[in-house]
């Protein structure tokens, strides 16, 4: 047994509790070295706000619906669905290590198309989300994945990517892809740093509604990105969180996944019911990977199971049924392809409210990207003390790049947003 003293903390390296009076003094601790970490840049804006008191605070911060009152929004077509699973007394026994086989199926159908050919050759398992799919794969690759570690990332890309791809042991890099002077896609750069990608390197698309840009490219650009991404011989990983939310239809978002199957890439795919269908605390998600054939699909899913066993053994089931309900009952399904052109209309109606107010303030800037840009993200281009007066004096809450949520947003608060960001910017 060893005792490790360092100034006031006492390490101890073996198997004794300061219980049994060997560390008999009440500051001793088995965590006295443990340092204090930050605070999670997007769920530690959220934490500010609630202690803010000013009735006019806004929470731009964190990525989920709210309605015109801004209140949490559960969309119909889930109430029917929890109704018509609480009528038929379902057990609670373990789901299968790959979760619920029939929302796996209808999570791919849904991204790649009901009659897309990859669909036989793939492999989809239930996972804890987008978040755990993401992981999933991140770990998956670390293990299987032949070519350098590396995965490259939109510069900026969502904040979670860099630490999931870094614990699941993969080295992050970046290629460009946002053009501050124009607040929209760097298509010129993205495509300069992609050709220089070393081969068989991982490269990581958001599929629609990049986050936290909220640009997108347009179809003629995707081609190219295939072009030079195949070229390349790169393995791509496309994370789809917004599906249906970029522009309210769930096949349009699809695009760049089914155009890049077409084109021959075996990808694969992390897919989240999170903002889709409101299912934010169900975590609910799917991990697809594209594969040769059905035999190497085979291969992949028992390696998928070995990787996911020890981790949290099998996922959660009450989502995926509602997910599945909403799917594979034809009447839930259209009311939710209904509720999902909602969210997404609101919020591009925000977005002209929220331009047309800055003009109405007077502001001589362009804001014409806060119209342009897609989905529940809008990269303002305000800079970092612009936002930080903008918490300070206005208690508009937002994470420092300027990035707010859309869906936040109101017919009731837009104006004082507006008033406020002018403030800010003039
Ligand atoms: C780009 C992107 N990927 C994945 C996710 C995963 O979200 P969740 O784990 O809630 O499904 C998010 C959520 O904000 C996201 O923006």
């Amino acid at each position: 047994m060893a005792l490790l003293k360092t100034n006031k903390v006492i390490y101890c390296l073996g198997n004794i509790s300061p219980s049994l009076g060997v560390l008999s003094t009440r500051n001793s601790s088995w965590w006295g070295g443990v340092q204090m970490g930050p605070p999670d840049p997007i769920l530690g804006v959220s934490e500010a706000f609630k202690r803010d008191t000013n009735p006019k605070k806004m929470n731009l911060g964190v990525g989920a619906y709210r309605d015109d009152e801004g209140k949490p929004f559960v969309l119909s077509c889930v109430r029917k669905a929890e109704a018509i699973i609480t009528a038929k007394q379902m057990d609670k026994e373990y789901l299968g290590i790959g979760g619920l086989a029939e929302f796996s199926k209808s999570c791919a159908q849904l991204a790649f198309g009901a009659d897309n050919e990859a669909l036989n050759r793939s492999i989809t398992v239930q996972t804890i989300s987008g978040t755990g799919s993401l992981r999933i794969g991140a770990n998956f690759l670390a293990r299987f994945h032949g070519g350098p570690r590396d995965v490259y990332l939109p510069k900026p890309s969502w904040g979670n990517h860099t630490p999931i791809f870094r614990d699941g042991g993969m080295q992050l890099k970046a290629y460009r892809y946002y053009d501050p002077s124009s607040c929209g896609f760097d298509f010129k750069g993205a495509l300069d740093d992609i050709s220089k990608i070393p081969e068989h390197s991982v490269i990581m698309l958001h599929a629609c509604a990049h986050n936290p840009t909220g640009v997108d490219p347009k179809p003629e650009q995707w081609k190219e990105i295939s072009d030079i991404v195949k070229k390349r011989n790169l393995l791509v990983f496309f994370d789809m969180a917004y599906q249906g939310f970029a522009s309210g239809d769930i096949d349009r978002d699809a695009w760049a996944v089914r155009y890049f199957i077409e084109q021959g890439h075996n990808i694969l795919l992390s897919q989240s019911f999170a903002k889709n269908m409101g299912l934010y605390g169900e975590r609910v998600g799917g991990f697809t990977v594209v594969c040769n054939d059905t035999e190497e699909a085979k291969r992949v899913e028992s390696q998928l199971k070995i990787l996911i066993r020890p981790i949290y053994s099998n996922p959660p089931m009450n989502g995926a049924r509602i997910a599945a309900t909403i799917l594979n009952t034809p009447d839930l399904r259209s009311l939710w392809l209904e509720e999902v052109h909602g969210m997404a209309n609101r919020i591009i109606k925000m977005r002209e409210q929220l331009a047309a107010g800055l003009k109405n303030e007077g502001s001589s800037h362009n804001w014409q990207h806060v119209i342009d840009q897609i989905g529940m993200f809008c990269f303002t281009g305000l800079k970092p003390e612009q936002v930080e007066r903008l918490t300070k004096e206005f208690s508009v809450y937002m994470t420092k790049d300027g990035r707010i949520s859309m869906a936040g947003v109101t017919s009731g608060n837009v104006g004082y947003l507006a008033h406020g960001i002018h403030a800010v910017t003039k």
